[in-house]
């Protein structure tokens, strides 16, 4: 593996500048928690302000000073920016703080790296890692390249880069093709639970958030928890039973983070797919985190950005008890339907309560029909098979075509209603 990664346990120097310049600034206090997450050993936070990063060491000299002193001083074997940084700086640093030096982005993929539970999982991480590596290579070697400056040196050095680049670039070549074939069955797998006209419950939320945990009390599946970020890399899937409704899946999917890389989101689109094919969605917040507005926020740029706002959900407000005088409790909204619901996964405490306002959601916002046909409405065929929502197709004796669709009551009645604009056909069932 050609990606280097902190052990478990690392003496760690955490930096964060906060930059005039940037609009977007991360978040200290998640970055502290996402190092505690990585495994490594946070011994102190070295803070400051900049107008813009140097050029050459993204921090200032008398901000790097006081960053070798730390590594002196704790004897620090790993120094955490809460930045991306390009590859010179990250070589510049590490040559003037005489320490390993990791972005954040690195620290993410790492991160990522330890979480993967599938197969598909792993192979996204470790394409996200070669990637990142290779643009790192490149530069790296230039760099050094210039340094020794003789012609015959830089001969060498590029052999060598030539060979490193050609191992990389099979390897992500190889992963491309595993993941294309992953990607197949998994598709496949979808395809026949939307036949089998199995309703899909998504849970999404910020990182932390206790989405495995509720996973796990609705599923009593036991699947891997734990208290860090990110305890769940990969979509999980059980198939639940649900009062008064029957039969439905739920998906656990990974942790959501504020301002996640984005070449990360792309990464991990085919797992964030799962959400977008939900028919309802749980969106899961942690009431005990006093930032859980903050959180609830991000979710919803994840989600928009996916594609996915569109979806019926429910507000699952967790861990209660940890809160004075909170009882499980549902929540309408100005549609009369559930819109929020307070629960500790933990306890067990209204999940009940939950199960119902899924069922109630489902049972109502999914319709599930034939629907027959005209000859002129060839477009709404199009539209209804383009989202997935014919589960057969048949023709009745009159030659008419007649679909099995299930899909949300809304999708219906808009599909309907712009398909009657334009045929002037009322599809009839
Ligand atoms: P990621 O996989 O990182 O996205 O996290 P997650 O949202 O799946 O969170 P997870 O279920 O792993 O829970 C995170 C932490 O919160 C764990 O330590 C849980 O034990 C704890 N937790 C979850 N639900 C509750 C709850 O209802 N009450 C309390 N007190 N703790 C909870």
């Amino acid at each position: 593996m050609f990606f280097e990664r902190p052990e478990g346990g690392e003496t760690s120097i955490l930096v964060h500048i906060q930059l005039q310049s940037e609009r977007e600034q991360e978040d200290p206090v998640e970055f502290e928690e996402l190092v505690r997450s990585s495994g490594a050993d946070p011994v102190c936070f070295i803070k400051g302000s900049r107008k813009s990063p140097d050029a050459r060491t993204f921090a200032g000299e008398g901000k790097l000073e006081e960053i070798a002193n730390a590594v002196q001083e704790y004897k620090a074997e790993l120094v955490l920016f809460n930045h991306s940084l390009s590859p010179s700086q990250e070589r510049n640093l590490e040559k003037i703080l005489k320490c390993r030096v990791l972005d954040r982005t690195g620290l993410i993929l790492d991160i990522f790296g330890q979480r993967a539970r599938t197969y598909e999982g792993k192979l996204q991480v470790e394409l996200a890692q070669l990637q990142h590596t290779v643009t790192r290579l490149k530069r790296g070697w230039t760099h050094l390249d210039r340094q020794k400056g003789g012609v015959n040196l830089r001969g060498a050095g590029e052999t060598q880069l030539e060979l490193d680049q050609r191992m990389i670039r099979q390897r992500i070549k190889n992963i491309n093709k595993s993941l294309e074939k992953v990607r197949a069955q998994r598709e496949q797998g979808r395809r026949s639970r939307k036949r089998a006209e199995v309703p899909i419950i998504s849970l999404v939320g910020y990182t932390n958030a206790g989405k495995s945990s509720l996973f796990n009390a609705i599923t009593h599946a036991g699947i891997y928890e734990a208290d860090q970020l990110f305890a769940t890399l990969d979509a999980t899937l059980r198939q639940i039973q649900l009062p008064s409704y029957g039969e439905a899946v739920l998906v656990d999917t990974v942790g959501f983070i504020s301002h996640l890389p984005h070449k990360l989101v792309e990464a991990f689109r085919a797992t964030l797919e799962e959400t977008v094919q939900a028919d309802l969605l749980l969106h899961v917040i942690d009431v005990a985190n006093e930032a859980h507005d903050y959180y609830i926020e991000q979710v919803h740029e994840v989600l928009t950005e996916i594609g996915a706002e569109d979806i019926p959900c429910i507000q699952v407000l967790n861990k209660i008890d940890l809160l004075e005088g909170f009882e499980p409790r549902v929540e309408r909204g100005e549609n009369g339907k559930p819109s929020r619901v307070w629960v500790s996964a933990r306890t067990g405490a209204g999940i009940d309560l939950l199960l119902a306002a899924i069922s109630e959601m489902i049972g109502e916002d999914v319709i599930t029909r034939d629907l027959t046909l005209g000859p002129e409405q060839g477009r709404l065929r199009a539209r209804l098979y383009a989202r997935g929502a014919v589960s057969s197709e048949s023709v009745d004796d009159s030659g008419s075509t007649v679909l099995s669709i299930k899909l949300p009551r809304q999708d219906y009645e808009r599909l309907l209603q712009e398909d009657n604009l334009i045929s002037g056909h009322p599809a009839q069932h």
